[in-house]
């Protein structure tokens, strides 16, 4: 069971990072070039974002199974902050990562309260711009790669 849902949220971030970067680049070409904002930007933002989602409900599943949440029931947060790879994983990388989609989530419904083109891709570009930084910052790279 932990395996399947760790292979899930391992496979998801490729999908997620590929939508961020389009959404990001086509929001940034919108704004640049005067583009309308249309139907097709306004599903690839809520695909995006339900990417997101389902990645952090993922990983909630997961993080209650994971020897880091375990490791810091055991020895309490103090302990926990002393260690650099439990203080990642079982503290900042689901906060950040939870922040991200927030600010996703945002994003897109700052976008859909706009009511000019241009106004509707800032937001996507802005929001989802730093959702990825963060999402970029917290990914585990040497045991997601590996
Ligand atoms: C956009 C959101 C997220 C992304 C892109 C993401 C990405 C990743 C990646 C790439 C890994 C490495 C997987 C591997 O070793 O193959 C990982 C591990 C992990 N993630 Fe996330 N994550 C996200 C959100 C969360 C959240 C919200 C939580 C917890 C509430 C969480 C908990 C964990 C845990 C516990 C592990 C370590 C699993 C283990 O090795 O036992 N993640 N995450």
């Amino acid at each position: 069971m932990k395996t399947g849902i760790l292979h899930l949220h391992s496979f998801i971030p490729y999908a997620l990072l590929f939508l961020l970067v389009l959404t990001i680049v086509k929001a940034f070409m919108g704004l640049a070039s005067n583009k309308p904002y249309t139907n097709g930007d306004n599903k690839l933002s809520l695909f995006t974002l339900v990417f997101a989602h389902i990645q952090v409900l993922v990983g909630l599943a997961l993080y209650f199974q994971s020897s880091y949440y375990i490791t810091l029931k055991e020895i309490g947060m103090g302990e926990a902050m002393k260690d650099d790879m439990i203080r990642k994983m079982a503290i900042e990388h689901p906060v950040t990562m939870l922040l991200a989609a927030i600010l996703i989530t945002i994003g897109r419904s700052k976008s859909k309260k706009k009511q000019e083109d241009k106004a509707k891709h800032k937001m996507v570009a802005i929001f989802f711009t730093i959702g990825l930084v963060l999402i970029l910052s917290q990914i585990p790279w040497q045991n997601w790669l590996a």
